[in-house]
């Protein structure tokens, strides 16, 4: 009985808390902001664009910033490249000699020292009021930096994130992007009710957004950690500032192919994420009370809940093996087979379980070693324009 007991606790502990918590915020999705929101407010504003090998993007990413209409004299761009091995930094001059009213900087560090590094060295000259990192292979829907920066004529809000589209190269779509468009959906709406809340945790840096002055508040970007857009945003978040995610700003990103690259891609970030819950969370004692449940949430989400799962899941195979309850198992394994032959319920637990076990690789891994540059998978790169789907 006790085995059966078991399971069945940590199973229903694994789904019940994410359900219960989206539950929760559903409830908050159309509420009001209750913030000032400016349309019309154009603070001068930094773009910094990282740059590791990004030659495939460089050019349309630049194209991409132009084309969002904010007024130019209020606008700098600063692309800061750690000794790129290809022709980024002079694809980017060239870019720079044909629009010669574009204020583009272009910072070149000797060495690679990853993406935090260049953040800073980037910070350091930067001159607008907010600074927007903007990854170089990522794809901005016209009038997402207007829709950003409207949130920052509110003196409250310290950060300004983007939803994330996934999109894939190629005429067939593939499962995995299948999959992830799954796991956007579900969290873009969580990050946003967040938000509505007090903050979201999580940041994107295909488009994330920062008040100068609060990023340099927390210090800048910290070194050594990965996720440099969602421990940024956290700490403003513990700051007592809003670190928001709205629904009308949209960055797309491209999506692995293979299952294989997918689950690396997923993998370094998970690591990255794991590694600035675990840092953020020890803070719990100072989180402004409206933010303080989101955090303890997500970290028990990021940290502890996919753990949960791999457990029950051993102690379900051994209740199958060993347990005298023959109805029980009879009706646990109908239930199973029955759900899974409905394609969304499939859909979505694939999608889950592939996040858990992410998660569970990520906490083995990240938890013990540091940030070091990574490597980009090779199935994100290459002309941008080709072939989109989304
Ligand atoms: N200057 C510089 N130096 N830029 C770098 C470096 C580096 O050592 N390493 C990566 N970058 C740049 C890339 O060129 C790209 O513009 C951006 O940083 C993001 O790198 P990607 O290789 O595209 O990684 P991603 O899409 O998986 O990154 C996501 O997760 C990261 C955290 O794991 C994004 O959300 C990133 O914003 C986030 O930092
Ligand atoms: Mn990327």
């Amino acid at each position: 009985m006790l085995l059966e007991i078991a399971w069945l606790t940590l199973a229903a502990i694994h789904f019940g808390v994410p359900l219960t918590y989206y539950a929760y915020l559903k409830s908050y999705l159309d509420k009001p902001w209750n913030l000032k929101i400016d349309d019309g407010y154009a603070p001068t504003v930094s773009i910094v664009i990282p740059t590791y090998d990004e030659e495939a993007f460089i050019e349309s990413r630049l194209d991409n910033i132009l084309e969002q209409g904010y007024p130019s004299e209020r606008l700098e761009i600063i692309v800061v490249d750690s000794a790129s091995s290809d022709r980024t930094v002079e694809l980017a001059r060239s870019w720079g000699r044909e629009h010669p009213d574009a204020k583009l900087r272009i910072l070149e560090e000797p060495e690679r020292r990853g993406k935090t590094s260049a953040l800073n060295t980037a910070l350091q000259h930067a001159n607008g009021e907010v600074v927007v990192l903007a990854d170089a292979d990522s794809f901005w829907e016209k009038n997402a930096l207007k829709e950003a920066v409207k949130y920052f004529a509110e003196p409250k809000v310290g950060a300004v994130t983007c939803l994330k589209m996934p999109m894939q190269r190629g005429e067939a779509k593939r499962q995995t992007l299948a999959v992830e468009s799954t796991y956007r959906s579900f969290y873009n709406k969580v990050r946003v009710a967040e938000s509505k809340i007090h903050s979201t945790p999580i940041f994107h840096g295909e488009l994330a957004a920062f008040r100068k002055r609060t990023l340099l508040k927390i210090g800048g970007f910290k070194q050594g950690i990965g996720a440099d857009d969602s421990h940024a945003a956290t700490l403003i978040a513990l700051e007592n500032y809003r670190a928001i995610m709205a629904p009308e700003i949209i960055a797309y990103e491209l999506t692995p192919r293979s299952l294989k690259s997918y689950i690396a891609w997923k993998a370094r970030r998970a690591i990255h994420l794991v590694q600035s819950f675990w840092l953020t969370v020890k803070e719990i004692r100072r989180a402004p009370i409206g933010f303080r449940r989101i955090l303890l949430t997500e970290a028990f989400l990021h940290l502890v809940n996919p753990w949960l799962l791999l457990v029950a899941s051993l102690l379900f195979i051994a209740f199958i093996m060993v347990s005298e309850f023959l109805l029980l198992k009879i009706v646990a394994l109908l239930t199973l087979t029955f759900a899974l032959t409905i394609k969304r319920i499939r859909r979505v637990l694939t999608t889950w379980v592939i996040d858990q076990l992410v998660l569970i690789y990520a906490c083995l891994k990240g938890l013990r070693s540091k940030e070091v540059p990574w490597t980009k998978i090779e199935e994100v790169r290459g002309p941008s324009a080709c072939n989109l789907t989304c």
